[in-house]
């Protein structure tokens, strides 16, 4: 039995065990086991196919296999089997990679054949090269001449060792792929490779290299067009606290400016790392992200029977060089109940009407005065999000939400508000993400040991009414197999 039969029986077998209840409403979960990265976000042959880093038999990161969801409408998935498992003498992990229509017709994957392990002599070995696979949209096939990039393709000074993610796509009759590598001063560097017929590739320029300020290692890096601009996102890993813009540890960034002068944070929350982008059958820009920060990656609940969840995919829209995310408009249909209220909040206050753990929420207020939302809440238990309008700060504050103590809980952000404060929530039973003043900001965490029936919202305004739209979603899970 090959591995990727193991893993797809074991799935088979598996997936059962975990009822409809147990996942979230509309965000993805794995199949079983755990999740990271999403990869191969493609329309292919009719559907929309997302890939994703997983390993099948437990909840911690391990030997990297990828699984497999499709769809038709970004809404509703099916698990597929496993697509790829590290099956090759030249891999022991299949890691983070992209996909397309190939000109043949076929789907091919670039991915990161990830090889590491003790050699007899004791010395340990490890690197990572770039490789290709061919599939038809469920079964995938190595190509025979792996790997395609190696070290030796890069420019001197690029590390073995790290050398990864490749994101392929095609443009003006050429294919095209940018890279993550660590160079020899230790720090992260954005490559970009072309090549006629995506298996003789050719190092072509850095786009983007680390001077230090962006943590050490870059990883997952994605380049599109938004407005007519290329723009670039990374994962950067072992960022340092040092500025009040970029707050997680393993941050992910856009690059707007080709020079890279201007460098904006994509998630401000907790919980945000390696998106990956695709465009929709009609042109739409849009990203899904792995929704855990890697620093806190084990920390699953002993009783969970999967660990790992994607956000929900977001559009991306650039204004006046900002990238803006707003949830994709396709969430309307998954509402069950539509609830609009005005009204006045000087205490806290709760609305019979709006309750759940399953919603997507548009708040107004006046950015003139203090405001307070607090949801996933239970008595003690809430999480919250605050506007002090004194500096026009919004705080995140996880802090009750049942979680184990260690676990990062407190934000702060400078907010863009000027007359109003436009807070929209997409809650899920064990997620939230919030955008900011039309998506000029996002905030997203996970909320797993929060109990599902803490399902209230407290607002708390000044002396101007607060506005709410509350959209409660169809408890249907997402996921179907
Ligand atoms: C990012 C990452 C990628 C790598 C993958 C391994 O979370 O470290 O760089 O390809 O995860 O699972």
């Amino acid at each position: 039995m090959t591995l990727l039969e193991k893993a797809r029986s074991y799935e088979k077998e598996n997936v059962k065990k975990i009822s409809d209840e147990e996942r979230p409403v509309y965000h993805l979960s794995p199949a079983t086991g755990w999740l990271n990265d999403p990869n191969g976000f493609s329309f292919y042959n009719g559907k929309y196919h997302l890939f994703y880093q997983y390993n099948p038999y437990s909840t911690r990161w391990d030997a990297m296999h990828w699984g497999h969801w499709t769809s038709e409408d970004l809404l509703k998935w099916k698990a597929e089997p496993a697509a790829m498992a590290p099956d090759m003498p030249y891999e022991t992990g299949c890691f983070s990679g992209s996909a397309m229509t190939y000109k043949d017709g076929r789907h091919l994957i670039m991915y990161t054949a990830h090889n590491e392990f003790d050699k007899e002599n004791g010395e340990h070995f490890r690197e990572e090269t770039q490789c290709i696979a061919f599939g038809d949209g469920k079964d995938y096939v190595r190509y025979e001449k792996n790997p395609v990039l190696t070290v030796k393709d890069l420019p001197e000074g690029s590390y073995a060792e790290d050398f990864r993610d490749p994101k392929i796509w095609y443009e003006d009759g050429k294919y095209y792929c940018v890279a993550a590598v660590r160079m020899k001063d230790g720090l992260g560097s954005v490559l970009l490779f072309e090549s006629e017929d995506a298996l003789k590739w050719t190092y072509s320029k850095e786009l983007l290299h680390n001077d230090g300020s962006f943590g050490d290692m870059w990883e997952c890096p994605d380049m599109f067009e938004l407005d007519g601009k290329r723009v670039i996102s990374f994962s950067a890993m072992n960022m340092r606290n040092t500025s009040p813009l970029f707050r997680n540890g393993n941050c992910t960034l856009f690059c707007v400016k080709e020079d890279g002068s201007d460098i904006q944070a994509m998630d401000l929350g907790f919980d945000f790392y390696a998106p990956q982008s695709t465009l929709t059958k009609d042109g739409r820009r849009i990203v899904t992200a792995w929704m855990q920060a890697p620093e806190s990656g084990g920390t699953c609940p002993d009783s969970n029977k999967w660990f790992g969840q994607m956000t929900f995919p977001r559009e991306l829209t650039l204004k006046s060089g900002h990238v803006y995310q707003k949830p994709i408009d396709e969430i309307a249909s998954l509402y069950e109940r539509t609830v609009e209220k005005e009204f006045l909040a000087e205490t806290e206050t709760e609305k019979e009407e709006i309750r759940g753990r399953a919603a997507d929420m548009t708040v107004i207020a006046s950015a003139n005065e203090d405001f307070c939302l607090k949801f996933a809440a239970e008595g003690d238990i809430y999480t919250s999000i605050e506007y002090r309008s004194s500096d026009r700060h919004l705080i995140l504050n996880r802090s009750h939400a049942g979680r184990g103590a260690s676990i990062c809980d407190y934000r702060e952000i400078l907010t863009n508000a000027e007359d109003k404060l436009e807070l929209r929530l997409l809650l899920d039973k064990y997620s939230f993400e919030i955008f900011v003043n039309g998506g000029y900001q996002a905030l997203t965490g996970t909320l797993y040991e929060t109990p599902l029936t803490a399902d209230h919202f407290i607002f708390k305004g000044g002396k101007d009414t607060v506005k709410v739209k509350f959209n409660s979603i169809k408890s249907e899970s997402c996921l179907k197999y």
